[in-house]
């Protein structure tokens, strides 16, 4: 059975559609009239009123007011570009996934983003910078979702709004524009101590990236792959630039903002556009999949958490280049449109509860966003796979689909399209045992832990990286108006590292507080630190 998808009248699709949006040599209306003046209304003579009925008038700027599309409630700024995945066959050992079989080249697009600025704001701001990448694989697109930083700040999805909120200008003065230094944030983190890791992360050198090509990218979550027996294995995802990991240091960052808030925008397209393509491997971390899904002791479904590349080395599948820049930002950048639910035969998620409400969220977003359901008809979003869902009608819709029974099974379409067993390529889920237990609103005690990890990461930082820390601490919670923010911030801090407390308390002129909890006794990670990185570097 072929694609269910047709055009009206047989005429072009897609990508050629959107080519075809300016073809001709004649300027026309939308209807393909073509117009002898486009600068000037209809009037009653050149000095008097201008018609009702200049319907050209009319459409052109009925059109223009309708241009702008809400921007992302999150990660509004970004930037995009092309690329292929060209993966090595080793994962072939622990997933089906056919992208990831050897030697498989899959088209991607990759988009860059900021967290918290609007569409408008600066790149070199403080803040997490999303990672995004759909490949558009044989069996359907697998979009990997992920940030720069390995961690997230809340460990479950509901809080995400409440996170979210903080994170945003105040909402009477709306200040300050992305960026980290102001009360309500530093409220939450400082109330929610398990945003601890991510907070340092950020207020670390990952806070302000030297480039997009020159950042680490991560899945954040556990996944489940899957092999073709069945067999399964829990992983995470780690995105390793061939440039290595840099920074800015603060007053470069600052710099930069006022001399060229797109900088990180132009230093991806200008290096695109010199062939100087960026390139980064793609590894994953390896781990049982055992019933309580931990590994050294560390829950695998806590998105607060790493695990130490010394515990599980990270082991290179893939290599990903970005060789062309968008020809449009707004049919490509804008409109991409990344969920987590996006999965491929071979790759699964796990129960962790800040994935399952992202699996709600991407989709529910982009129904306002994209003004509707078939946003997964734009090119930009368009499976290279061929596509006969039973999927129908709609805002925007573009298809005009065939035949006059969308269900299955019928009898008057000439038969139903085929499903799939799991040899046949269908997505078929893991089918997991479910822990039993009580409906229950609470946490588990295995994600109660929010200090030993962020000392792991205090420790493995070099003097150097150390320094940064403070000063960013110092520069960000004295812009605080509530001293009463600035001293449980404080607290937080005693409990990761008496030093780090102490300095930043003399930054900000307070007595440094005694931990209220014993320091974890933890070994460094090396590879946390952007000096000691472990990954091999060509
Ligand atoms: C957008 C990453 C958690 C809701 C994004 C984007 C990235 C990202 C990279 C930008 C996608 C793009 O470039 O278009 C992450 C990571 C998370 C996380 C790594 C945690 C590990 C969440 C959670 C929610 C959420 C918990 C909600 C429950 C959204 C929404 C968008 C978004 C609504 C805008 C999507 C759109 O308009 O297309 N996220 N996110 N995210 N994220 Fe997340």
């Amino acid at each position: 059975s072929g694609p269910a998808t047709v055009s009206p009248t047989g005429s072009p699709t897609g990508a050629d559609q959107a080519r075809m949006a300016q073809s001709g040599s004649h300027l026309t209306n939308a209807q393909g009239t073509r117009l002898h003046d486009t600068d000037h209304s209809l009037k009653a003579g050149p000095r008097g009123p201008v018609l009702l009925q200049d319907h050209h008038l009319r459409e052109k700027i009925m059109h223009f007011d309708h241009e702008r599309i809400p921007e992302r409630v999150v990660h509004a700024r970004g930037a995009g570009a092309h690329g292929v995945f060209q993966s090595y066959g080793t994962a072939s050992a622990v997933t089906k996934a056919g992208f990831l079989a050897p030697d498989v080249e899959t088209p991607v697009f990759v988009r860059f983003s900021t967290v918290v600025g609007s569409r408008g704001s600066a790149d070199t701001v403080r803040d997490t910078r999303g990672f995004a990448t759909k490949f558009y694989t044989s069996e359907g697109v697998f979009d990997l979702v992920g940030n720069n930083i390995p961690v997230f700040f809340i460990q479950d999805a509901i809080k995400f709004p409440d996170v979210v909120h903080a994170a945003k200008p105040h909402p009477d003065r709306e200040i300050p524009q992305a960026q980290s230094a102001h009360d309500t944030f530093w409220d939450f983190v400082s109330l929610h101590t398990e945003a601890t890791h991510h907070t340092l992360f950020f207020m670390g050198d990952r806070g302000i990236p030297r480039s997009y090509r020159m950042m680490e990218g991560f899945g954040v979550h556990t996944f489940r792959l899957v092999d073709a027996e069945g067999k399964t294995t829990l992983v995470k995802f780690h995105w390793k630039p061939k440039l290595g990991v840099h920074s800015l240091v603060w007053d470069e960052a600052q710099l930069i903002n006022g001399n060229d808030p797109d900088f990180h925008r132009r230093d991806l397209a200008d290096a695109i556009e010199s062939g100087a393509y960026p390139q980064w491997e793609l590894g994953i971390q390896t781990f049982p999949d055992t019933p309580d899904q931990t590994f050294e002791g560390i829950d695998l479904l806590d998105p607060t958490n790493i695990v130490p590349e010394e515990l599980a080395p990270v082991q290179p599948i893939g290599l990903m280049t970005l060789n062309r820049n968008p020809s449009n930002f707004f049919a490509e950048t804008e409109q991409v449109a990344f969920h987590v639910g996006h999965l491929v035969p071979g790759i699964d998620v796990t129960d962790d509860p800040l994935l399952a409400g992202r699996l709600f969220s991407y989709l529910d977003t982009q129904i306002t966003r994209l003004g509707g359901p078939n946003f997964p008809q734009l090119p930009i979003n368009r499976p290279h796979a061929p596509v006969n869902d039973m999927l129908r009608d709609g805002m925007h819709q573009t298809a005009v689909h065939r035949g006059v029974a969308p269900y299955q099974p019928n009898s008057l379409d000439g038969g139903c399209p085929f499903t799939a067993g799991a040899d046949m390529g269908a997505y078929i889920e893991t089918p997991v045992t479910v822990p039993e237990g009580r409906k229950v609103r609470e946490a588990p005690e295995s994600f109660s832990d929010h200090f030993s990890q962020p000392r792991r990461f205090w420790l493995s930082m070099s003097p150097v990286e150390r320094e940064h820390i403070i000063g960013a601490y110092i520069f960000e919670l004295g812009k605080c108006y509530e001293e009463a923010i600035r001293k449980r911030t404080l607290q937080v801090l005693a409990n990761i590292d008496p030093e780090l407390c102490s300095r930043v308390a003399d930054g900000l002129g307070l007595p440094a507080p005694e931990p209220t909890v014993p320091l974890a006794d933890v070994e460094p990670s090396p590879a946390l630190s952007q000096v000691g990185g472990t990954w091999p570097v060509d």
